[in-house]
């Protein structure tokens, strides 16, 4: 049996965890131990380790066998020993060679990007630090100590009632703080919802409170249609025209996925009778709409689209997240749940919060019942216009040709190309630098609808300094008039 200790921290300044084996080699087995942890850079160099007795004491061993272990070890050269201040990990000890390390994929930027105008990510440089700083702060100080015990996995009362009063108002939702569970974000609901195959992780929850089919819009996020094929669950494409998805369309699939104020990624509203039909076909079929409310807030030069979930509360899951409107790095959403779905959901989470830590939550709820998420957000839409404005102007001057779609809100744009050109634009821009998607990216392998060629445009990712000459960039790839 392995022995192991814990010494105490007042002592040498440093927690350090040792295992030995059980009796017999004692010095050999601690030398060993000894080593490993300053080969395997858990002892960094300059670190003094213990004094031979409390060591001794805490090891159960005799006061010798350290002494000896340290003396070997210092022969070896792992340790080094001078008066008046201990013994230390050597400076020269070996690090962890970098082949040991466990290899981490390198985030998504594409290598030799030099303009990024990919959808699906905010303007990084304008996260409010000042005011995230602010509110964390009186979150924490505000916060009753059980609030960094075990998390309740419905997520904190503060910012489920903060929310509720948010977005009722912002977004026409009608619920109550017991119907919002908390997550940590879109991807994170769906795979609440479609179970265990959509990468939980194992011991948080058994998942599984929807199967499919699932009606989904032929074009979509590709990770997304990833996350429910790794579930099991087969998507169904809805066709897509002028007026949003062809809700007409739907027939025994068990619930849909819709994306209904701003459709993801050719830019539309859901047409208000498709709203109305879609929410017939859910009572009809004793069923649901997932609401994917995705960016939600930015909305410029039409009437805010309120939530499909208004008219419905029983019938449509209204999820949401700060992934837009603040940072996709935050990892923090909510789901606006009919009450029958309440139980389960929190059942697929498991026992107790395993997600969305609770001092983001706490600070979030301070956030937005403080007004800095409203503030923030009406800041946000004005810098977002402007570089609208600023891609519709310049394509306008310089390819007056390609027409821009889907642009009363969100963060991104569609420019329609002309047909059979997408592909060599897309190439174009790689070869260039410029980091942006076709709209095939998009497409549902299965649909038959027409494939019109596009190019989905992000014009909130770039910093600010770094926009105008991605813009250039982008006109010096499209196909010419
Ligand atoms: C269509 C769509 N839905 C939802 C999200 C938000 O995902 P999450 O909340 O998991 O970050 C995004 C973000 O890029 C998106 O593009």
């Amino acid at each position: 049996m392995a022995e192991s200790w814990v010494n105490s921290a007042e002592r040498i300044g440093v927690d350090l965890h040792l295992e030995l084996p059980g009796p017999g080699g004692r010095r050999a087995a601690l030398i060993r131990a000894l080593r490993e942890a300053v080969r395997g850079g858990r002892l960094a160099p300059g670190t003094r380790l213990p004094p031979y007795r409390s060591l001794a004491a805490d090891l159960g061993v005799a006061r010798n066998t350290v002494a000896d272990a340290y003396a070997e070890l210092i022969a070896e050269g792992w340790l080094t020993a001078r008066q008046g201040s201990g013994t230390r990990v050597a400076d020269r000890a070996v690090p962890l060679r970098p082949a040991e390390r466990v290899p981490v994929k390198a985030p998504a930027r594409a290598r030799g990007t030099r303009h990024d105008l990919r959808q699906g990510t905010p303007d990084a440089s304008a996260f409010p630090r000042a005011a995230w700083s602010a509110a964390y702060r009186r979150a924490l100080q505000a916060a009753p100590n059980e609030a960094f015990g075990p998390g309740d996995p419905a997520g904190r009362r503060e910012l489920r009632e903060a929310l509720t009063e948010y977005l009722a108002r912002a977004r026409g939702v009608r619920t109550d703080p017991d119907r919002i569970v908390i997550c940590s974000g879109f991807a994170h609901a769906l795979r609440l919802l479609f179970g265990q195959g959509a990468g939980q992780t194992a011991g948080q929850g058994s998942g599984g409170v929807l199967r499919g089919p699932l009606a989904v819009e032929a074009y979509g996020l590709d990770f997304h249609r990833g996350l429910l094929a790794a579930a099991g669950v087969r998507t169904v494409p809805l066709s897509l025209d002028e007026h949003g998805a062809r809700v007409d369309g739907l027939g025994r699939e068990r619930a849909v996925l819709l994306t209904p104020a701003h459709q993801f990624p050719t830019g539309g509203p859901l047409h208000p009778e498709r709203r109305a039909a879609v929410i017939d076909w859910a009572r009809a079929r004793g069923t649901v709409v997932l609401e994917d409310d995705y960016d939600g807030e930015f909305r410029y030069d039409r009437r805010p689209v309120g939530a499909l979930q208004g008219l419905d509360p029983e019938r449509v899951m209204h999820i949401g997240s700060v992934s837009k409107s603040l940072s996709p790095a935050l990892r923090l959403g909510w789901m606006v749940l009919p009450e029958r779905y309440v139980g389960p959901v929190l059942a697929a989470k498991g026992e107790r919060e395993g997600w969305a830590s609770v001092p983001d939550q706490l600070a979030l709820a301070d956030f937005v019942a403080s007004g800095s998420y409203d503030r923030h957000v009406r800041r946000m839409r004005q810098h977002y216009r402007r570089r609208r404005d600023r891609l519709v102007a310049m394509l306008a001057a310089r390819a007056p040709h390609i027409e821009v779609t889907g642009i009363a809100a969100g963060l991104h744009a569609v420019l329609r190309l002309p047909s059979g050109t997408e592909r060599s634009a897309v190439k174009a821009a790689a070869w260039q630098g410029v980091a942006l998607d076709g709209l095939a990216a998009f497409r549902h392998p299965d649909t038959d609808m027409p494939a019109p060629d596009g190019l989905v445009v992000g014009y909130a990712t770039p910093p600010e300094h770094a926009y105008g000459a991605a813009l250039e960039a982008l006109c010096g790839v499209l196909p010419p008039g």
